[in-house]
This record gives C-alpha cells, sequence and structure tokens, in this order.
C-alpha cells in the first residue's frame, strides 16, 4: 500500500429538486455575478436552464448566459468565455451540463485567473495558480468533472485533445439530481455508464500498490454501475438507478478508488483521448472500443488483477487457470458493453481509420504521455499502436 493524498473539496447536493438551492450555494461560495456555462441546448429544452435563471433573478444574483460547449469542448469558446467573463467582472461561474460544459468552464476559470494563454496548462508547459470559483449542476453522470480536478479541452489546431489536471479547478459545489438525467438519450447513458466503469478500472489495473479497502470499494462501484445500467437500459425512468449510477460516476473520479495505489494506468483514457480528438466521438464508446484491446494486450503483466477483476467483479467461475479465468472477465465485460448497445471497437464505434491515422494517433498519445506510460503494463508508441491496430 502506498501514501496518498485525497482532497475532495466539492460540497454535493443530492437528490430530486437538488437544484433548488443552487442560488443559495452561490452566495455561500461568494458568488455575485454569474456565467452560466452549457452546452448545446439540452439545458434549453428541459427547461433547467430557465429555472436556474429564474432562481438567480429570484435572489437578486446577476449573471450572464454563454452555451455552446461541444462534447470533447473547444478552446476557441475557453477564450471566448475568458473575454466575456473578464469584461463583465463574472466572480462565479456555474456549469449547468455534463462533463463538457463543466470542463470548459474550468478552462476559463483557468483563463481568467491566471496570466497567459490558458491552453499552456493543458499543454504542459506551466502550472495554474488559481481558477474562478464554480459550483456545477449534473444532467449527465459520466465524467465525475463534477467532483475531479480535470478538465480535458480540444484544440481546433491539430485537433490536440488534452488534460488539465489540478486542485484549483475542483468545483465549490456539485447539485446532483438523479431526475435531471432522465431526459438523456439511451446511448449517452450508456457511454456515462462506461466512463465510471472505466474511471475505477484504470485505478484498478495497476501494478503499484493495493489496498483491500480501496479493493472493495472499487468492486463495489464496479459491480453497482453495471447492475444499474442494465436496469436503466430496461427502465430510463427508474429513479433509483439513475441515483446509484449518477453518486458512483462522482466517486469514481474524485480519488477514492485509487487511493493507496501508484495512481493507476490511464492508457485507454490517454489512448481514447486521441480517438476523441482525431474522430469527435463520444467519450465513453470510445473507451468501449479500446478497452478490450488494451485489456488484452496488458492482461499477462498483470495477472493478478486481471484474475481478481473477472471473479470478483464479473462473476467468472474459479475454473481454469489464471489466464483463462483472466481472458473470461475481458470477455465478459465486452459482453456487457454490447447488451449496453456500446462498441467493441473501432469499426463498431462507425469509424473507418487508415493506417495512418493510427500512427498519428499513436504518436501524438506518445508524445502527450511524455513517451511512455500504464501501469498494468508500460506501453510506447509501438505498443500503443499495436493496440489501435488491434481494434480496427
Ligand atoms: O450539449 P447538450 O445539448 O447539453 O447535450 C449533451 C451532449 O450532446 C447531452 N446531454 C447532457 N445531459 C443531458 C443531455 N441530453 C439530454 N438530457 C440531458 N440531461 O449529452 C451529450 C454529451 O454531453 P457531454 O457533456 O459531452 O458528456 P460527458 O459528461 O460524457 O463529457 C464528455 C467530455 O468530458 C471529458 C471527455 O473527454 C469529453 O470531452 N472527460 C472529462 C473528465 C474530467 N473532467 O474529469 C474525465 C473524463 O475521463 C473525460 O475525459
Ligand atoms: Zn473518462
Amino acid at each position: 500500500m502506498f501514501g496518498f493524498q485525497y482532497y475532495t473539496p466539492t460540497k454535493v447536493v443530492f437528490g430530486r429538486g437538488a437544484e433548488a438551492r443552487t442560488a443559495e450555494l452561490i452566495r455561500e461560495f461568494g458568488g455575485s455575478k454569474v456565467l452560466i456555462h452549457y452546452g448545446g441546448g439540452s439545458v434549453i429544452r428541459s427547461g433547467l436552464l430557465k429555472r436556474v435563471t429564474d432562481l438567480l433573478e429570484e435572489n437578486g444574483i446577476s449573471y450572464l448566459t454563454l452555451g455552446g460547449a461541444v462534447p470533447n469542448p473547444r478552446l476557441k469558446l475557453v477564450y471566448e468565455g475568458i473575454e466575456l467573463c473578464k469584461r463583465e467582472g463574472v466572480d462565479f461561474l456555474l456549469a449547468v451540463g455534463g462533463g463538457s460544459a463543466i470542463d470548459s468552464a474550468k478552462a476559463i476559470g483557468y483563463g481568467v485567473t491566471n496570466e497567459g494563454d490558458v491552453w499552456d496548462f493543458y499543454d504542459y508547459r506551466r502550472k495554474a495558480k488559481a481558477c474562478l470559483p464554480l459550483g456545477v449542476i449534473v444532467t449527465i453522470a459520466a465524467t465525475g468533472s463534477e467532483m475531479s480536478d480535470s478538465s480535458v479541452i480540444t484544440r481546433e489546431e491539430g485537433l490536440v485533445k488534452r488534460g488539465y489536471s489540478s486542485d484549483y479547478g475542483r468545483p465549490k459545489f456539485a447539485i446532483m439530481d438523479p431526475e435531471l438525467t432522465m431526459t438523456l438519450p439511451d446511448y449517452q447513458t450508456a457511454c456515462g455508464c462506461t466512463d465510471i466503469l472505466m474511471h475505477t478500472l484504470e485505478r484498478y489495473f495497476t501494478n503499484g500498490g493495493n489496498m483491500e479497502m480501496t479493493d472493495a470499494l472499487a468492486e463495489g462501484l464496479l459491480r453497482t454501475v453495471i447492475k444499474n445500467a442494465l436496469i436503466l437500459k430496461a427502465d430510463p425512468m427508474n429513479y433509483d438507478a439513475r441515483a446509484e449510477v449518477m453518486w458512483a460516476g462522482s466517486l469514481s473520479h474524485n480519488g477514492l478508488t485509487g487511493c493507496g495505489n501508484d495512481g493507476g494506468d490511464w492508457m485507454t483514457h490517454k489512448l481514447e483521448h486521441e480517438l476523441g480528438g482525431l474522430f469527435d466521438v463520444a467519450h465513453g464508446a470510445g473507451l468501449a472500443a479500446l478497452w478490450g484491446s488494451w485489456a488484452r494486450y496488458v492482461y499477462q503483466n498483470c495477472l493478478p488483477r486481471f484474475r481478481r477483476f473477472a471473479v470478483n467483479v464479473m462473476d467468472v467461475p474459479v475454473e481454469g487457470t489464471d489466464e483463462e479465468i483472466a481472458l473470461k472477465g475481458i470477455r465478459a465485460l465486452e459482453d456487457f458493453f454490447r447488451r449496453m448497445n456500446m462498441p467493441t471497437n473501432l469499426r463498431e464505434l462507425g469509424i473507418t481509420a487508415t493506417e495512418e491515422d493510427l500512427r498519428t494517433m499513436a504518436h501524438k498519445c506518445a508524445v502527450g504521455v511524455g513517451g511512455a506510460k500504464g501501469s498494468a503494463r508500460v506501453l510506447n508508441e509501438e505498443d500503443m499502436l499495436a493496440i489501435y491496430r488491434a481494434s480496427r
């Protein structure tokens, strides 16, 4: 077991109608002029944005709105948001939406409070020294950005998708009303469940230290998400299943399931970010399309963990060699993805990638991780290319 730092300063307000407390929470964290940042319009169609702006007006909190954060949010809108906040003297950000709106808001927050080009942080050139205070109303259970320290932005030039992590970016509060996720298309619900699983799996498949307590939390989380994702597939309006998945989404990426290990593997995410940058796919679907190829490439280097996953999470019977059990576990998770209508390769994801595309992604990925990365198995550019090839 390794030592760790666990820091989750986000105040969580969870349950039906929780968004009614938005104004009170903004005040509690010192906001007086708010930029409400959202995505492509689902919050307008659902009426949520109107409810929130009405609340702010009733409570005398002035606000501006900036929509348009797309999935795989873009740098151009971040620059626009920064200019707007500076011009109007905004002192608080409220993201209403999914990971894309939240991440875009975090980037705006860094840009307003730090000198120079905000992309420097995503390009690993320097570190942010502050961020505007940020509150969140979550509308999709997926990224866990509502409690995480990360923000992932795509720069249009060169289609470079990069993440930046800093405790300054952790939201002050997160409002989580499971009912708000009931308007999601089934595909997005499934993408979200995949991402949630993957945030714990990335931390679980490691060769660097483990902790019994953390493993128990991780395995419980994985089993809960798989079970409730299947319930939601049959019954999307099931409140309790929505709630289970939503809370799992936050716990999966707030650091809890990584305590005591080496920080995790993260290569499925790194490989997916290149896919998202180049082909603009939904993050969860991209992860599902790559995971099996990654897992088969690395499982022998992390066999005890893959065996344990198969038995404790996927209910694979303890019969045969460790390798056989591990492979059955990998297959079982892929079967789950198929049941959720998630892709298990690039073709099913709807992508026809040329050899040159694969090489480009492998190269960008290797550059992005500084050469090589991974804990289940350390991967270099050649390994990355082999995994992309296997995933076609
Ligand atoms: O844009 P709108 O109109 O709101 O529609 C969104 C979008 O089309 C829609 N949606 C969201 N809530 C809805 C809804 N539609 C109907 N009803 C609702 N209640 O769903 C679509 C996806 O939304 P998005 O915010 O893009 O999804 P997600 O939360 O999965 O975020 C994905 C982004 O987050 C990054 C991903 O790479 C990707 O760019 N990630 C961020 C992380 C973090 N900050 O910690 C970690 C992750 O690993 C991930 O990389
Ligand atoms: Zn993710």
